[in-house]
């Protein structure tokens, strides 16, 4: 086989081994509250009735922007969890499913 073919090859392996084809896409909404109330409750409310640390995360989705200014768009939210800033913890550790989950979840309670 030529060059052409075993580059095809390895960028094929290199897919299967990130896992991304085995990985749902749309994340499970249940797993994701089940996250939230461990990791996130302590400074985020989700009811939109307490005021807690951080911003108020029911209707994220529905707003126009986050508090540092960025759209709120799935990547730009999924970004904010995992790098945290201004006051907020980063979570280098979630996993692209567990960040999937959440990010069910935080749509959930945006409708
Ligand atoms: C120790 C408190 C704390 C914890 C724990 C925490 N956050 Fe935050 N979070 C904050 C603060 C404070 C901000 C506001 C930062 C700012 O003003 O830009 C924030 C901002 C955010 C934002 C952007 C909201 C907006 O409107 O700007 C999202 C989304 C978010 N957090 C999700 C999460 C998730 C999901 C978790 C759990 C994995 C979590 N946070 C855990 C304190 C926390």
């Amino acid at each position: 086989m030529g060059i052409r073919g075993s580059l095809v090859i390895l960028g094929l392996a290199a897919f299967v081994a990130s896992g991304a084809p085995a990985r749902k896409k749309a994340g499970n909404a249940a797993q994701g509250k089940a996250l939230f109330d461990e990791q996130c409750a302590v400074c985020h409310d989700d009811t939109g009735t307490d005021k807690k640390l951080g911003p108020e995360l029911k209707g994220l989705f529905k707003r126009a922007k986050m508090a540092d200014g960025k759209p709120v768009t799935r990547a730009n939210v999924r970004a904010r969890i995992h790098s945290g800033g201004n006051g907020m913890p980063a979570f280098p550790d979630l996993t692209a499913g567990d960040l999937d989950n959440l990010l069910a979840y935080l749509m959930s309670i945006s409708r």
